[in-house]
């Protein structure tokens, strides 16, 4: 079994056991296996639903507009020679439209390094830079990026672009740790730029997520546990998913209820789970703009 599915598979058990929480995000972005009809873990299609369909997903219009406002400004801190690394490109419209942009106006730089854990936004960030800038070389790394931080260390002048508000899947503790390890890993003249959003309206919020396209995203993991993992019995399609705005922690839950009693065996281990038990999936924390700097602050 590949790294990647012994984490997938010891996060998801910690999870069903009860032992973690909130520790999903990374396995959203499935790509749908092409010899299943309709394969329902396909959150790669369903993210782009999301951002380019549904309106009030706020998130990616006003950062792609943040962006475009702000790009020539940012380009003027990144020294020549600099390796370009980002954390997650995404869609290939968040590649056209808040990385190209970017990319565009810096006077200089090496390469170009995507890392991501969905193939396909790798492969489309890769073909869509050697057509709009061939002159740079591109190095895309399959690889989850927040438990491997230290592959920056692998750039001389590293410059780690990690815009989408991915960041806010963490929480305080686990943001200030992953904040620690990249300012560790760029010195000594490595540059952090971030996208954070720190919107704090409940009913924007719930206009954004609680719709049946998130839903669609967020149950996808069930499915593609499912598919890859060594699982029997498991019924992915008996779960609800449940917003929850946490006002106190900043956090809007991604909570998934099963609607049926169900007993499955996961990795050899029989799980007997009732109907209304809830699982927190997933967590998109939306730090205040003051609490946030303080968090990076903290982690140096
Ligand atoms: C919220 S999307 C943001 C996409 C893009 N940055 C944007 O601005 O629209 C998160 C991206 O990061 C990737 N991703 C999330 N967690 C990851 C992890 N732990 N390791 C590697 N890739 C991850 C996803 O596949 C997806 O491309």
């Amino acid at each position: 079994m590949s790294y990647f599915y012994q984490s997938f598979l010891c996060d998801v058990k910690s999870l069903f056991l009860r032992q973690q929480e909130e520790n999903l995000g990374a396995y959203l972005y499935s790509t749908p296996n092409p010899d299943i009809k309709d394969d329902p873990a396909n959150g790669e299609a369903y993210y782009l639903e999301i951002i380019s369909q549904n309106l009030d997903y706020y998130l990616y219009k006003e950062e792609t507009q943040l962006i475009n406002d702000v790009a020539s400004k940012i380009a003027t801190y990144v020294p020549a020679e600099s390796n370009l690394i980002e954390f997650g490109p995404g869609t290939d419209i968040a590649f056209k439209n808040k990385t190209l942009p970017f990319l565009k106006e810096i006077k200089q730089f090496n390469s170009y390094i995507p890392i991501d854990l969905c193939e396909t936004y790798l492969e489309q960030s890769e073909e869509i830079l050697s057509r709009e800038l061939p002159n740079i070389s591109v190095q895309p790394i399959k690889t989850d990026f927040i438990k491997n931080v230290d592959i920056v260390k692998n750039f001389s002048l590293p410059v780690v672009f990690f815009k989408g508000s991915t960041i806010n899947n963490l929480s305080t503790n686990d943001c200030i740790n992953f904040l620690g390890k990249i300012s560790q890993a760029i010195k000594p003249n490595g540059i952090l730029i971030i996208g954070v959003d720190a919107n704090q309206n409940e009913s924007s919020l719930r206009k954004a997520y609680d719709n049946s396209k998130v839903a669609k995203f967020i149950l996808s993991i069930l499915y593609y546990i499912n598919r890859d993992l060594p699982i029997s019995d498991f019924d992915p399609t008996a779960f609800n998913y449940e917003f929850n705005w946490v006002a106190e922690t900043h956090c809007v839950e991604h909570n998934v209820i099963a609607i049926k009693e169900q007993n499955f065996i996961l990795d050899g281990i029989p799980r007997n789970i009732k109907s209304g038990e809830k699982f927190h999936f997933l967590s998109s924390y939306k730090y205040p703009m003051d609490y946030f700097k303080n968090i990076a602050i903290k982690a140096g």
